[in-house]
């Protein structure tokens, strides 16, 4: 079994994106200019927030955190919103989600300018995904393939099955996994919870990829001997021998499928800074527009 390891692939794609933007400034050119929305106060969205602004920081890109009370009203937001889609500075940004209820996500996703729509998440961004045009792919899915890339994994010919049909992970990774492209070209099916026999499917799987938000879901008898295991899972479960109280853990039972798996991603450590690699790239792409 091999560790698929998302930190040191991050820190490959980091360091490559530095000398880039190093590039970018000596031909004088502005570095890359990220924003992220934050509103509330979700301990998680804080946290994976901070790593994004942190990554702007390490690989010189310029960064701005917005952060706004969980008692914002919906138009207080898109009138940030609109002043970000006009502000000729900002080359891409994000609104963490989730939004309080009171706001609704659909709409603030569909008023981000989609050629700053670094997440991905824009009708538009989604539709051109689709088609196979040229676009930014949501972050995670689109760390998932460089980080396949990295260890010469390509889904071609083989059987994927993906736990979780959600818009920012488990659809678009099925549509990229399924594209002619490279590392694509696999066959792939979607579970959810109305799923039938799905342990019947994930036994048959060669790529696995977990994304349902339940800790340690699969177990090891869900699972094909080498399999590839791709964990999407970021979920705090208590853990009275930490001084925290609690220790992250993924939607696989790590210690038990690893023992049958050929990769598998762990948690931490894995698929999470992939995704803002994947984010980054999608900022340097933006940035490009303009050089
Ligand atoms: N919340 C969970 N994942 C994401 C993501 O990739 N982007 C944003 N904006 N919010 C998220």
């Amino acid at each position: 079994m091999e560790i698929l390891d998302g930190k040191a692939t991050s820190a490959a794609i980091k360091a490559d994106l530095k000398v880039k933007v190093n590039e970018m400034v000596n031909a004088g050119h502005k570095a890359p200019h990220l924003v992220a929305i934050l509103v509330g106060e979700n301990p998680a969205s804080k946290a994976y927030v901070g790593n994004k602004i942190k990554f702007c920081q390490e690989v010189g890109y310029r960064s701005t955190l917005l952060t706004f009370n969980a008692d914002i009203t919906e138009d207080q937001l898109h009138k940030e919103i609109h002043k970000l889609n006009n502000d000729p500075e900002v080359d891409g940004y994000i609104v963490q989600l989730p939004l309080p209820k009171h706001i609704s996500e659909d709409k603030i996703l569909e008023i981000v300018n989609p050629e700053k729509d670094v997440d991905g998440f824009h009708p538009v961004n989604v539709g051109k995904m689709v088609s196979g045009l040229p676009s930014y792919l949501p972050a995670t899915p689109y760390g998932i393939t460089k980080i396949m890339e990295h260890y010469g994994i390509s889904a071609e010919g083989k059987f994927v099955v993906i736990l979780g049909r959600s818009h920012i992970v488990g659809r678009p990774m099925s549509i990229l996994l399924s594209q002619s492209r490279p590392y694509g070209n696999g066959t792939v099916v979607v579970c959810h919870s109305r799923t039938k026999n799905l342990e019947e499917l994930t036994r048959k799987a060669d790529i696995l990829v977990a994304a349902i938000g339940i800790p340690q879901f699969v177990k090891a008898e869900m699972v094909k001997d080498g399999a590839v295991i791709i964990d999407v899972g970021i979920n705090r479960i208590d853990d009275t021998t930490r001084t925290r109280g609690w220790r992250l853990v993924g939607d696989v039972d790590f210690d038990a499928v690893s023992e049958k798996a050929s990769y598998i991603t762990p948690v931490p450590g894995g698929v999470g800074p992939m995704t803002i690699a994947g984010l980054m790239l999608n900022c340097y792409h933006a940035a490009q527009k303009r050089v």
